[in-house]
């Protein structure tokens, strides 16, 4: 397409207006886990995006920008602010926002105690249209554009997830929860078939549903007899060449572990029940991997699966501590985002994942580097999520999903700020004190549904005048 003379787009009647962000913007173009870091981004410090159609028509140096779009008057300025892609969570359970923070157990414990009776309340349509729009409403806040989430057993929790997912507009994976067995009766589905049956009619009514995409989702090994798990790895394989996902957890507690040795006797380790049930493959994202056997590396590698890293569940959950530097190895790199897996992560926001991160990785005496976990947050969550072509970058023809972090978020960080020189040192210190507001405002396919600033904070795509 030629961007210097959008007046003569043979569409100019259709096109929606013009739209600009102008500040300093920062994003990632490939993988600086496994290139030169230094080479990895584009930081334009003053900055311009074109957008039109919810889609960015240009991005660059103001001053060379702007002069090729004479027309664009309407621009959104940022000052002490650095413009980003939208936020990616690549694992977060909607339905865990009434139970977060719930004291005191590990893993197995805490699902029995707190996550099953919570999730059971999801039968009631009207308990999951109200906590899919407080989660939204947290999540946008925190300039999180995508999300890769868990729903639970009943379709209803599905329907009232993308529902109001099309209201913002908003490019989401979700499906039904897979579980049938080792769960309380409330949850548990009926049979294997069954359960798969409902999931497909949930996939045809919802995916590429506007921007909505449906995952095939067994909650994990323990909760799926093999029949159901067989009848899943069917389902994905049906419909994985048209972008259906496969979702699931693996490898995050030991006493998790011992448990599908215990339920699978018959395969090597844990990562081989997915692959002996065909659950592995471009679009698999796997939840957690803290302690993973190097052949269990190399076989999500050469399976291409993304990972999901949940420092704050599993720090906050005592699981296993997640090493980088394995998931990401030459010899069988995986693609690699970070997941808040909220109610086992204690917070929605991507960047303070970032600052949980780099402790789980000193723990381990290692130093995580700020370019690389900004790189999770987002190109690296789009490319766990195979979307790379699409969201996670700002670039043309990418979709317009931005988030606008605050270097003055706090009286404390503006003044903290003053003893930081480079931008990634400022990220740096701002990831890591993690201020609540430390979002400013988030667009949507170019449309801005969150400003804190703004009387009315939150407004649906259809709704928000740019
Ligand atoms: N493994 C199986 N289910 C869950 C869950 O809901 N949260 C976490 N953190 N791990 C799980
Ligand atoms: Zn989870």
């Amino acid at each position: 397409m030629d961007h210097t003379n959008p007046h003569t787009s043979l569409n100019a009647i259709l096109d929606e207006p013009l739209k600009g962000i102008r500040g300093t913007i920062l994003t990632f173009k490939s993988d600086p886990f496994l290139n030169d870091a230094s080479q990895c981004y584009d930081l334009f410090s003053d900055g311009l995006i074109v957008i039109q159609n919810g889609k960015i028509l240009q991005v660059g140096n103001y001053r060379d920008v702007a002069q090729l779009y004479p027309a664009l008057t309407d621009i959104d300025t940022y000052t002490d602010a650095v413009i980003m892609p939208g936020f990616i969570d690549c694992h977060v359970h909607y339905v865990q926002s009434p139970m977060i923070g719930s004291y005191g157990d590990t893993l197995l414990n805490w699902l029995n105690k707190y996550t099953f009776p919570t999730e059971a309340k999801f039968s009631n349509k009207e308990f999951a249209e109200e906590v899919a729009s407080i989660f939204f409403k947290q999540i946008l806040s925190q300039g999180t554009t995508t999300a890769n989430v868990f729903a639970t057993t009943f379709p209803v929790s599905v329907d009232a997830f993308f529902k109001e997912s099309e209201r913002y507009n908003t490019r989401m994976i979700s499906g039904k929860v897979l579980q049938d067995r080792n769960i309380p009766e409330a949850l548990r589905d009926k049979s294997a078939e069954e359960s798969v049956v409902l999931s497909e009619n949930l996939l045809k009514k919802w995916h590429r549903k506007g921007r909505q995409l449906y995952a095939v989702i067994p909650r994990f090994a323990p909760t799926s007899t093999p029949e159901q798990l067989q009848l899943a790895g069917e389902l994905y394989h049906r419909y994985s060449a048209d972008g259906v996902y496969l979702h699931t957890h693996l490898d995050e507690v030991q006493s998790e572990i011992d448990w599908v040795k215990e339920l699978f006797p018959n395969q090597p380790n844990y990562t081989e029940v997915y692959n002996h049930f065909g659950l592995l493959g471009p679009r698999s994202v796997m939840a957690h991997c803290c302690i993973v056997k190097p052949e269990e590396w190399k076989v999500l590698s050469d399976n291409r699966c993304g990972v999901a890293h949940c420092p704050s569940s599993n720090l906050f959950l005592g699981d296993g501590e997640f090493k980088y530097w394995e998931a990401k190895s030459p010899h069988h790199p995986v693609k690699l985002g970070v997941g808040t897996d909220v109610g086992g992560g204690t917070n929605f926001s991507v960047p303070r994942q970032l600052g949980e991160a780099y402790k789980v990785a000193m723990l381990q005496s290692r130093s995580l580097g700020i370019i690389q976990s900004l790189y999770m947050a987002t190109r690296g969550g789009a490319e766990t999520l195979h979307l790379a072509d699409k969201i996670g970058s700002i670039a043309p023809g990418y979709e317009a999903d931005i988030a606008v972090l605050d270097l003055n978020a706090t009286e404390f960080t503006e003044w903290r700020m003053r003893f930081a020189e480079s931008i990634f040192d400022k990220l740096f210190v701002l990831m890591t004190l993690g201020p609540d507001n430390m979002n400013r405002a988030t667009y949507v396919a170019g449309k801005k549904v969150f400003d804190r600033t703004r009387g009315t904070k939150f407004i649906h795509a259809s709704q928000s005048p740019a």
